[in-house]
């Protein structure tokens, strides 16, 4: 059982503010709809949180178990189980989905190469990375569980990608990792429904009783198939309303316009 916890979180760029107080608590086992208009900020707590050097911290704590992360770099975060899934994803030519997945995998369980003592002093034992076989196997059994054709793993990453099917890497990344939190910015943006589907029986098949997943959204359709426990609703750099699936429901018929006049403008968050 773990704890993902947001506190008077104010953060910004340059002098810009543009996360206003955010309070946030994320159990394991919960899953956390964040909806909100477009620029209120709901990327930018997903990169703060993730450790992005281009922000900066103004006030309040990241904590994960009680800890805080803020003086984490963001492969620490990483390690200690943290993951972001970008709105953007890149893509890297030349680099292999297997390749990238090895090294993230190795990094994060903490793979490191060891100088031998003794007779043979000076060589190394092991690498930093996982050792190609067993990861092999890993790999393969993942893309089955979660119907990724094995061909997949030897193109290049995100080169050429569809939406669906950089999600599918996406929802690989995150089986091989396992992390505790898994934030998802816009996991739902662009994507067709089928491809709206394999991303969203990804994350049922991942939400398990060990995890906890912030989705951040815009559209409530992802909600269709993936059913929140939270939802909350960001606008101008806070939340300003929780409350059950309820909620996504009600912004699909009434949109974001009435948010905007409800919260314009209000100090401090209202809910
Ligand atoms: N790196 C940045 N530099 C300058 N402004 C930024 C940067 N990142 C975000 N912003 C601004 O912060 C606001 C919130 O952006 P963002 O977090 O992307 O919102 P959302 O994901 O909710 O659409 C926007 O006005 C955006 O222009
Ligand atoms: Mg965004």
């Amino acid at each position: 059982m773990s704890v993902l916890e947001i506190r008077n979180l104010r953060a910004g760029v340059e002098d810009k503010e543009i996360l206003k107080g955010v309070n946030l608590t994320l159990d394991s086992g919960e899953i956390h709809a964040l909806m909100g208009p477009n620029g209120s900020g709901k990327s930018t707590l997903a990169y703060v949180v993730a450790g992005h050097p281009h922000y900066q911290i103004y006030g309040g704590d990241i904590l994960l178990d009680g800890e805080s992360i803020l003086e984490m770099e963001p492969d620490e975060r990483c390690k200690a189980g943290i993951f972001l899934a970008f709105q953007y994803p890149v893509a890297v030519p030349g680099v292999s989905v297997a390749n990238f997945l090895r090294t993230a995998v190795s990094n994060v369980r903490g793979y490191t190469a060891q100088p031998t003592e003794g007779e043979n002093r000076g060589a190394v034992i092991g690498s930093n990375l996982m050792p190609m076989r067993e990861f092999r196997k890993e790999i393969n059994d993942k893309m089955k569980e979660f119907n990724v054709d094995p061909s997949f793993a030897r193109r290049y990453l995100n080169d050429g990608f569809s939406g669906g099917e950089k999600k599918r890497t996406e929802v690989l990344q995150m089986a091989m990792l396992a992390p505790k939190f898994a934030i998802m910015d816009e996991s739902d943006s662009g994507l067709d429904i089928d491809a709206l589907r394999v991303v969203s029986e990804g994350i049922n098949k991942l939400a398990t009783p060990e995890r906890g997943f912030l989705l951040i959204t815009h559209y409530q359709r992802l909600l269709n198939y993936v059913k929140p426990d939270k939802v909350s609703i960001f606008y101008d750099g806070r939340i300003v309303m929780t409350g059950g699936p309820e909620i996504a429901l009600m912004l699909e018929e009434r949109g974001y316009g009435w948010v905007e006049k409800e919260f314009a403008g209000a100090a401090e968050p209202v809910a």
